[in-house]
């Protein structure tokens, strides 16, 4: 039997798509998307749900028969440092509330988005291992490597099936990030198609990992359809795709727009990309539920563009 899925935070940068990609797989009337905002296209059931208020989410869950939840509201790395207190209060109260329902309503699953975020300055910068150092500099870090212990403790201690991946940055042209990080990965191909010119608020030797959301869609389903007895780690695995700088990914878009020109102008987010790893070592994940990503820098800058350059034609 299909599950009966809610996804929270369904409106912001990975919900748009794979609210899309789980009514593909599962039909729409068993997709419920929720969010504090409408979506800007409605694809099937839609519910407003503030993360904060608990008894509306338990209210939701009876009524329409959930039985699995994809957790992914929450405020990101940059937006998080101008509020650290509603970033926590949003980004970690809210997952109690979820895991809380799981416990006493027997949600069958829960996926918990992680980040590249839960690093810091002591962890191995390079190939960073799955077990390493975690001591993140933003709240929203934080946030996510108490989540995942949490999480860790709740399928311990009471059984709740909770699964989940350590992102990289995520890249796609379906949606627009809100206030990560990473961001400029995505801004760089619109503004590259629009003007011709981008202004890079990272410097431009500063690597991190990345992914394509074809790539980040494909693990958090197939994470979600694992066999339980085979996920061997219940903080979080993770996640690798490939990893660049904005001088390396600029070079790669100037190959399909040689008129493209980029200047680096470092803000307050330059600090928080460079407590962050460079790459990952995520054979924790490729050996035990078998993920293998698809895309590197090359393949990925060129689906975008071609995509990109469609929507504004
Ligand atoms: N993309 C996120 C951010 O930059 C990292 O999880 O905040």
């Amino acid at each position: 039997m299909n599950p009966k899925i809610l996804v929270t935070g369904a409106n912001g940068q990975i919900g748009t798509t794979l609210v899309s990609a789980l009514r593909e797989e599962y039909g729409i009337d068993n997709v419920v998307s929720s969010d504090i905002t409408e979506p800007k296209e409605i694809t099937g059931p839609h519910c407003f749900l503030d993360i904060l208020n608990e008894q509306r989410l338990r209210e939701h869950v009876k009524d329409l028969g959930i039985t699995q939840i994809y957790h992914l509201a929450a405020i990101l790395s940059a937006n998080g440092e101008w509020n650290p207190l509603k970033t926590w209060n949003v980004n970690f109260n809210g997952l109690l509330s979820i895991l809380e329902l799981a416990k006493e309503e027997k949600i069958e699953r829960i996926f918990f988005p992680s980040t590249i975020a839960v690093h810091g300055l002591n962890t191995p910068k390079t190939q960073t291992p799955q077990h390493a150092a975690l001591d993140p500099t933003t709240v929203y870090g934080m946030s996510k490597v108490t989540g995942e212990l949490w999480c860790n403790y709740y399928f311990k201690r009471y059984g709740v099936d909770v699964r989940s991946v350590r992102y990289p940055g995520i890249i796609g042209y379906r949606s627009i990030p809100h206030g990560g990080t990473t961001d400029y990965a995505v801004e760089i191909f619109h503004e590259a198609i629009k003007n011709n010119n981008y202004e890079c608020f990272l410097e431009k030797d500063t690597r991190l990992p990345m992914m394509y959301m074809p790539d980040a869609i494909r693990a958090t389903v197939k994470i979600m359809q694992a066999p339980k007895n085979d996920l061997q780690i219940r903080t979080s695995y993770n996640l690798a795709g490939m990893s660049f700088t904005p001088k390396e990914i600029f070079e790669e878009i100037k190959k399909h727009l040689p008129n493209f020109t980029i200047s680096y102008k470092p803000d307050f987010r330059q600090e928080i990309a460079a407590s962050w790893s460079e790459s990952i070592d995520d054979q924790a994940a490729r050996s035990d539920w078998g993920w293998a990503h698809e895309y590197d820098l090359e393949k990925m800058t060129q689906d975008m563009i071609f995509q990109i350059k469609k929507q504004y034609e």
